[in-house]
């Protein structure tokens, strides 16, 4: 497939999240009025609407990622703190799936209370205190990207745990992404970064995506200069390994 397609593909697939959240933000206040306050009439209709055009909106970014379109995409880049696009992309994972770690990571405001927050989650941190506050000249809308994803991945098919290590290497960032869960076959090391490939899963295994995400990280990955590899074994978890020049 044309990488450019795989590109917009992967901005498509993206919305996937912001809109996750609008939606459980509605359905919040829709349903939890004891914890969010009452209602009235006129406000529950105009919820109920918002709730009905955001459902709607999904399907249609869902339709549009089935069809896929050709786009160019471009290198932005800007200095960023590893703290806060690290802090930043597990705000955005855990918005999704659990608030109240969500709002207790957005408060977080040093390297240790954030590994606290996480541990606490099954989420373990490696990073050194100064290379945290250090700054990175790269585009940091990809960088957060290529995190979301291969977090929220691992997050997926992790059995307990989830082990994020973050060093510096000489021109670059190093990252590996390690999870406990089933592992990949080695016969499927090179498709699962294909578009739209997914292994087959077993049937009490209900998480299922679109099989972009990998192959919109090895694209950004590829016009950042960077690279990424995969160690795994069947039934010995999964680590990808990145390298994003910085
Ligand atoms: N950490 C992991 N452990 C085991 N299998 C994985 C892991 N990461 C990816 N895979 C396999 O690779 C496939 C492709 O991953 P990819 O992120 O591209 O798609 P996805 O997560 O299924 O869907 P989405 O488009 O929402 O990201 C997955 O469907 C899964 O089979
Ligand atoms: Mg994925």
């Amino acid at each position: 497939m044309e990488k450019s397609r795989i590109k917009l593909d992967f901005l498509v697939h993206d919305l996937k999240v912001p809109l996750a959240v609008i939606e459980a933000g509605i359905q919040a206040l829709l349903q939890r009025r004891d914890k969010y306050g009452p209602l009235t009439e006129k406000q529950v209709k105009v919820l109920e609407r918002a709730l009905r055009n955001t459902i709607i909106t999904k399907t249609l970014v869902n339709d549009a990622l089935e069809l896929g379109r050709s786009s160019e995409g471009v290198i932005y880049k800007t200095p960023f703190k590893l703290a806060s696009i690290v802090q930043d992309t597990f705000l955005e994972i855990f918005d999704l799936r659990d608030q109240e770690t969500a709002e207790r990571i957005r408060e977080c405001n040093s390297l240790q209370a954030l590994k606290q927050v996480l541990s606490e989650r099954g989420v373990f941190l490696a990073v050194e205190e100064q290379l945290w506050n250090e700054s990175f000249l790269q585009d940091e809308r990809k960088v957060k990207q290529i995190l979301r994803n291969l977090l929220s991945n691992a997050l997926k098919y992790r059995k307990k745990r989830v082990d994020i290590k973050i060093e510096r290497g000489e021109k670059e960032l190093n990252i590996f992404i390690k999870d406990d869960g089933e592992g990949i076959p080695s016969r499927y090391h090179k498709k699962i970064f294909e578009c739209y490939f997914q292994m087959d899963m077993e049937e009490n295994h209900c998480v299922r995506g679109h099989g972009v995400g990998l192959a919109g990280v090895l694209v950004l990955l590829e016009d950042m200069g960077g690279e990424m590899s995969l160690q795994s074994d069947e039934g010995k978890g999964a680590t990808f390994s990145v390298k994003i020049p910085v």
